[in-house]
């Protein structure tokens, strides 16, 4: 667990030394307490979208989203590294997605992800040569929930298997000082894993990545809509919030008159 300023190389070297775990935050007190849990990565994902904003999927996120709730982030001051999502179409140019980059660092943002392998590689390295650190995303890619029709397992098939190897090296050549696989089947994960000298940040892909992200929400059973398969929450947050409202909206009536 973190002790002091976690930088990206801090998180590039953990790879064969120890796991790395992360978490989501979207505001200033979720981000503190995540922080003081030793958490060496965290990132304000678009998932805020769903989990904060009630859209029903990520592609409605904008940068000024994006820009706020980084900020909110950033004022937790955290050890851990502060990353986040670069959103939906705003990253479709190599000049877009630099001018984005720079605009979530300047909110307080110190390293952008971004979904896709070979297809945003001239992105990924305006970013990187521009000193911003990136985290890549392969598997399934949330922004791509429309082309996709829904939320699918990558790597089943040999084409696919493939396609994970050579993004995840490309994207290593790139510059990312780490990569998301997220929903990979667990033993193509593994093979990405084995493939690369960058972490592989898991999220729904097996135990063999060098690390784990999540919804925070998911964890803390505080999602509002549902709770995926590949999480097991480890309290129940929207429960505990409905039963303390009742309690206290119940001893509100009884006060007599
Ligand atoms: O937006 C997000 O929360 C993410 C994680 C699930 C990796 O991209």
């Amino acid at each position: 667990m973190s002790a002091g300023k976690v930088f990206p190389e801090t998180i590039r070297k953990m790879k064969g030394q120890e796991r790395v775990p992360a978490l989501t935050a979207y505001d200033y007190p979720l981000t503190r307490y995540i922080d003081a849990a030793g958490v060496p990565l965290i990132l304000v994902g678009d998932s805020l979208g769903m989990v904060m904003l009630g859209y029903p999927d990520t592609t409605y996120v904008t940068v000024e989203d994006m820009e706020h709730h980084v900020r909110a982030a950033a004022r937790a001051r955290p050890n851990a590294l502060l990353a986040a999502d670069l959103p939906y179409r705003s990253y479709d140019t190599p000049e877009s997605a630099l001018s984005n980059a720079r605009r979530l660092r300047t909110a307080g943002a110190e390293a952008v992800k971004a979904e896709g392998g070979q297809a945003i590689l001239p992105q990924v390295e305006a970013i990187v040569e521009a000193g911003i650190p990136v985290i890549g995303h392969l598997g399934m890619l949330p922004q791509s929930i429309r082309e996709e029709g829904g939320y699918h397992i990558k790597g089943r098939r040999q084409p696919e298997r493939q396609a994970l190897l050579e993004d995840a090296r490309a994207l290593q050549g790139a510059g990312a000082f780490c990569l998301v696989l997220e929903l990979v089947t667990p033993a193509v994960a593994a093979e990405v894993t084995k493939a690369i000298s960058i972490p592989t940040i898991g999220i729904g892909s097996g135990w063999d990545c060098d690390g784990q992200i999540l919804v925070s929400t998911d964890l803390l059973g505080y999602s509002p809509n549902f709770i995926p398969r590949h999480v097991q929450p480890k309290a129940h947050l929207s429960d505990i919030v409905t039963d303390a409202v009742k309690a206290w909206a119940k001893e509100v009536a009884c006060i007599s008159r």
